[in-house]
Order: C-alpha cells, then structure tokens, then sequence
C-alpha cells in the first residue's frame, strides 16, 4: 500500500485534500472538464470541490458512498498526474468515462463500450512499468460495468482499445494540417481492425498500468463519438449528448454492484 496524504494536505494539480473527499473511493474519470457537473449531477447530489489547471472536480453522492467525479485532462501524462495524486488522497478505484472512436462496423455512434484491455501507443505508462507488460482492466469492475450495461439492455460492446498520445497520425488520421501520417503508422488502423480491436482513445493504458502499478483497481467505458470505418470526423455533440444519460446510468448501476462487495 502506498503513502497516504495527511488528511488536510492540498494536493498541488488537483487542489483536492483527502477531507475534501469524505473517505471516497471510487472515482469516474471523464477527460473533459466541460463534462464533470453533468455526469456528477446524474449520479446524485453532488457540490464542486475544486477548478485547476484540467481537473475539475465534484463529489457526489450514491445511497451514501461518496463518489468523486474528476476531470483528466487529454492524454496519458495528466490522467497519471490526477491518479498519483487521487490515490494518496484514498482513491482505491479508478474509472474512465470518456469518448472514443470505434473502429469495427458493428459499433455504431452512440455505443457504449466497456473497455477490457488497452495497446499501449503511448509513452507514459512506459515510465510505470516496461512495454511488455499488459494494460489490462480489472477484472471486477470490467464485468460489473458489463453486467450493468446489458441489465439496462443498451446497445454495448466489450474490446480492446488503442491507447495513442496523438488524436491524429496514431489513429491514422489524414485530415491533419499536413495530412502526413508517418510510415510506421500507415495500414495500422487496418491492422488492428484485423486483430479485432474496437477503438480508438487516448488514456485507458495509462489507466490500467499505473492502477496496476499501485495495486488498486481500473475500468473504463467509453461512448462512441466517432465511427472510423465512415470517416474520420468526430460527430456532433448531439451523440454524446444523446449517449450521456445510458452511460452515467450503467455506471451508476455498476458502482452499486461494486459498492455492495
Ligand atoms: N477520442 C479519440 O481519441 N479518438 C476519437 O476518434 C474520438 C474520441
């Protein structure tokens, strides 16, 4: 077990103490700052605890579990900064709420996919742990955020993610402004539609390695705001938007599930 933070101590990016937490473990980890009030609001109560840098943060309330909702930011460095410091301050669970694209045809915008392991196209889970090693869920909290998706009978899939520091040339995005994607990146969108992967994110790896490098649990489930095998564009608002309310209620009816053990 890791070094807890005394319980008034500030920490420096979040701005979030461990009182401020009222004993809270469980955390949903949207990217987007923008996103933290409304998927606070849909799991109970809640009070905003603190606005810095990209982590804005809410807490709220499930019968009476503490649940904090904290913004990431994009990308691995800024979801290992949030985690290093979520932890010292009592998080033991950490789950990823975000948007992705998919990269099969059956996955449709709007989908909801429970994410199960992670390639790691990245850099920062490399500073926790060497590249052999896999990034990979936990296995409790894959299947609760599972279970609780096919409870509600909304449309989900259960995959494999690609993990890439960039939204363009590691996803194999052409419309850049070079339009140029380095060679080691051509056909890799094919090839790992080929080996059955479902989507394109940026922060699950990060997730899952340094979760498993402190010994606590990750999970994480995305929407589908990007359709790869139509294009490269990300959808308008409205799918997210349209999404929102099946993946706070999934996520709702898996932390009760979780909460109970
Ligand atoms: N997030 C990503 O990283 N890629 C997408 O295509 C959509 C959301």
């Amino acid at each position: 077990m890791g070094k807890l933070a005394k319980a008034t101590e500030i920490m420096y990016h979040t701005g979030l103490s461990r009182k401020m937490l009222k004993g809270a473990r469980f955390a949903l980890l949207p990217g987007d700052p923008g996103r933290v009030e409304s998927i606070a609001a849909g799991i109970g109560q809640c009070e905003r605890l603190a606005v810095h840098r990209e982590y804005t943060s809410y807490l709220s309330y499930l019968k009476d579990e503490p649940i904090l909702v904290c913004s990431t930011g994009m990308g691995g460095p800024s979801v290992a900064i949030c985690m290093e410091e979520l932890a010292r301050i009592g998080i033991t669970h950490f789950i990823r709420v975000g948007t992705t694209g998919s990269i099969q045809d059956k996955i449709e915008l709007g989908d909801l996919i429970v994410v199960k392991g992670a390639v790691r196209l990245e850099g920062t889970s490399t500073h926790y742990a060497p590249i052999n090693f896999p990034a990979i869920a936990t296995l409790k909290v894959t299947n609760a955020l599972a279970a609780a998706a096919e409870k509600k009978k909304y449309r989900y899939h259960i995959g494999i993610c690609i993990s890439s520091d960039t939204f363009w040339p590691g996803q194999e995005r052409y419309d850049s402004f070079t339009g140029y994607v380095p060679k080691a990146f051509r056909g890799t969108l094919q090839e790992w539609q080929q080996l059955g992967a479902t989507n394109y994110e940026m922060e699950a790896a990060t997730l899952f390695i340094v979760a498993q490098s402190f010994g606590l649990s990750a999970g994480c489930i995305c929407v589908a705001v990007a359709k790869r095998t139509d294009g490269e564009k990300v959808a308008s608002q409205t799918i997210y938007m349209g999404a929102l309310p099946k993946m706070i209620s999934t996520v709702k009816e898996a932390l009760l599930m979780l909460i109970d053990k």
